[in-house]
């Protein structure tokens, strides 16, 4: 369409996602269900709100309430339509114009796709082994070396997906003290990698930390990311949202989530034992090759092909993702960690589709 602006030419049109499937653990979202007192919370605020009036364009009680969770003030505190609503955002702000973007890859898909969009100079920095023997190490001097040649934006997701390595925070700081880029670390494993860049903010104009409810909180479908970071940056990204970006409802139900934050520790350190069993049972194929993780997921490697694989177990009603077109993760599937039962149909449908 001679219309189209080139940028979006240049993307695909989002398909529906695969679904249907009765063993879902392709997106890495929280198995459990919400604690009993937030699932109560989300039934009084539907009946309590009144949906015929606009919301707080502000998200006030929100923002005060994650900037309680996280330690900072709430002037430090956006809250966007999920996280990649502020993908779009940052990029809206400070992207386009062939301002240069840096994002390691493999990483999470949404980075490349917004910074097409937005007309960045998108520059991806391979992942690859270092002498840490991490297999998808950062290479932090060509970061570096990029960020300083042409200051912009460095995306770095820590820990990473789908490889679920955590890279060091002294590589991360290194790009701030060394180079005059943004840098925004998606946090959106926090809670289950338990490390957080979120104390370097106040000292660090130039660093913002993202995170999100769609993981450890189990609220994918809710839709409510957040970023920390100086008012300054926290101001940018309120230039270029759209007034009501955050509906009344999620505003009520994350605050609820939030402040019941306590109620999902449990949780968390059920599906960290689980995703260790799961670990060992990948470990335990034939051929199969999981690698260390700090998320809630797992990649690994299988002796066929990955699509074929993938194929299989979809048809045995298990949806894991195929990462396999990215030309590093050649022979790498990725699975999030279900409930005990979910992971077991999911190893027994794997060893099947390769024996
Ligand atoms: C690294 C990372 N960032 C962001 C997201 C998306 O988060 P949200 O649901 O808040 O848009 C995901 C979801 O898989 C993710 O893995």
């Amino acid at each position: 369409m001679e219309l189209l602006r080139k940028e979006a030419a240049a993307l695909p049109p989002y398909q529906p996602f695969p679904s249907g499937a009765k063993v879902k653990l392709d997106m890495n979202e929280n198995p459990f269900p919400l604690p009993e007192p937030v699932r109560r919370a989300a039934v009084d605020i539907a009946g309590r709100l009144n949906f015929a009036r606009y919301g707080d364009s502000g998200a006030s009680a929100l923002r005060s309430a994650l900037a309680a969770y996280a330690g900072v003030r709430p002037e430090m505190v956006f809250c966007g339509n999920g996280s990649d609503e502020i993908i779009h955002l940052f990029l809206t702000a400070f992207g386009g114009n062939g301002r240069r973007v840096i994002v390691p890859r493999p990483t999470f898909v949404t980075f490349r796709r917004e910074a097409i969009l937005s007309g960045a100079e998108l520059v991806e920095v391979p992942l690859a082994p270092a002498e840490s023997a991490d297999p998808f190490a950062l290479d932090i001097e060509q970061v570096v070396r990029l960020a300083k040649e042409k200051p912009g934006v460095v995306f770095i997701v820590n820990p990473n997906n789908p490889t679920g390595n955590l890279i060091p925070r002294e590589a991360l700081l290194r790009i701030l003290a060394e180079t005059e880029s943004l840098l925004v670390v998606d946090e959106a494993y926090y809670e289950y990698a338990g490390t957080t860049l979120a104390g370097e903010v106040a000292r660090n104009p130039r660093l913002a930390v993202m995170r999100t409810l769609s993981k450890a909180f189990g609220l994918a479908g809710l839709r409510l990311g957040y970023v920390i970071a100086v008012p300054e940056v926290v101001a940018a990204l309120d230039r270029v949202r759209l007034p009501f970006n955050v509906n009344m409802f999620t505003q009520g139900l994350a605050q609820a989530a939030v402040e019941n934050a306590p109620l999902f520790k449990p949780q968390v350190a059920a599906l960290l034992a689980e995703r260790d069993k799961l670990w060992q049972g990948l470990a335990a194929l034939p051929g199969v090759h999981p690698f260390p993780t700090h998320t809630n997921f797992i990649l690994f490697t299988v002796p066929q092909p990955p699509s074929t694989v993938w194929r299989k177990l979809f048809a045995a009603g298990v949806l894991i993702l195929d990462v396999s077109r990215d030309p590093l993760l050649k022979s790498c599937l990725r699975v999030s960690t279900g409930t005990a039962e979910e992971n077991a149909v999911f190893l027994k449908a794997l060893a099947a589709a390769l024996a």
